[in-house]
């Protein structure tokens, strides 16, 4: 179903991103996990979005109020809240993409890890739920450990037969935002400007920023590249540590995950070459989930693009990272199975 935008707002906002046409589609987002860190503002980001049409949220407790506070803005989407397991069919039914920011975050001193107990379950069922009401969807996920369970996901949705590669992503976008600030930063370049990749997982050492394809290039020496790659590895844990027991990013992660939704909506409505990095089933390395550049297209993923050249410092990165990324995959896997 189409919908005329012509004379809004939002329609002229929608002319600047690159539309042919006066019409954009219908398109609903769901947000499981709403009423969180992340989710609320999110949820904010994603009411201001005149791609989206119809916008749930869905969370186990607190939903009501959070939708009620985001339906009044003036902007195309219309809102609905859903609170508990007897509501997430209603939620997930016709969603177009689906992020999930539910689960516990880190408290200092923990890993990303540390969180599967927990978050593997609640991504399960979420998944389990997907398969069911809207296996068409594009999922974003950003619950961690990403490395787990985007192959969490995946076995789901084989088990329940709906399961398609194009379809699923890790939500790694934080990394390369952090990656361009930091980058701008060092390379004192208007930070808009700046694009960096950034590959292999989302945690630690399996978070490999590709300083040496950044633009504007700006030749930086071996050892602030070192030092810009610490940084981007441990942006998630300066955070923590700053937050001192109150959770880990929420506000930077909710426009990492805005952006990346909008990517896809963008793919799903057929704008030209929208590229963005994301963990996904991935023939770049011998590991089925890798996170590189990825095409968005119409059907989600269009194409994964390779790496591009490597310098030294980032193929030793890149042999470093292989072993734990590897065991991360493993484990989701195992878990999705044996549970
Ligand atoms: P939070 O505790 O503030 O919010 C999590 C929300 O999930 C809560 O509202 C909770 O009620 C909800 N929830 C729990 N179980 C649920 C279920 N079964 N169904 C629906 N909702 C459920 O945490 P947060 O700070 O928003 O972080 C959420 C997750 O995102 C964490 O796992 C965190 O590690 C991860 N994260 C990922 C990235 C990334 O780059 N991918 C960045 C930041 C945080
Ligand atoms: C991040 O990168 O900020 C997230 O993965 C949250 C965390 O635990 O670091």
């Amino acid at each position: 179903m189409f919908r005329s935008v012509a004379r809004s707002a939002a329609g002229k906002h929608l002319l600047r991103r690159g539309y042919a046409t006066e019409s954009v589609p219908d398109r609903k987002v769901a947000v499981l996990g709403a009423a969180g860190g992340i989710g609320q503002p999110l949820a904010l980001l994603m009411k201001l979005n005149p791609l989206v049409s119809r916008l749930a949220l869905y969370d186990i407790a607190n939903t009501p109020g959070v939708a009620a506070d985001v339906s009044h803005i003036n902007t195309r989407s219309e809102v609905e809240g859903f609170v508990g397991e007897d509501q997430l069919g209603k939620a997930l039914e016709g969603s177009d993409v689906v992020i999930i920011p539910a689960g516990v975050p880190r408290k200092p001193g923990m890993t990303r890890d540390d969180l599967f107990n927990i978050n593997a379950g609640i991504v399960k069922g979420l998944c389990e739920a997907i398969a069911k009401y809207c296996p068409h969807a594009l999922v974003n996920m950003i619950s961690n450990p990403v490395n787990s369970t985007v192959p969490i996901a995946a076995e789901v949705f084989k088990k329940a037969g709906t399961y398609d590669e194009k379809k699923l992503f890790g939500v790694t976008t934080l990394d390369v935002v952090r990656a361009k600030t930091f980058y701008a930063g060092k390379a004192k370049v208007p930070v808009a400007d700046v694009n960096v990749p950034v590959v292999g997982g989302h945690a630690g050492i399996t978070i490999l920023p590709l300083f040496s394809q950044a633009t504007p290039s700006a030749n930086l020496p071996e050892d602030v590249v070192v030092a810009l790659t610490k940084r981007t590895q441990d942006g998630g844990t300066e955070v923590v540590e700053a937050k001192a027991g109150k959770g880990s990013a929420t506000l930077s992660m909710a426009y990492a995950g805005a952006i990346f939704a909008d990517a896809c909506l963008k793919g799903l409505n057929g704008v030209p070459d929208v590229v963005e990095c994301s963990f996904v089933q991935s023939t770049v390395t011998e590991l089925p989930f890798f996170a590189s550049k990825v095409k968005l297209g119409k059907n989600g993923v269009e194409e994964v693009l390779g790496l591009g050249p490597l310098s030294d410092f980032e193929k030793e990165g890149l042999e470093k990272l292989k072993p734990e990324l590897k065991s991360s995959i493993e484990k989701g896997i195992k878990f999705a199975n044996q549970s």
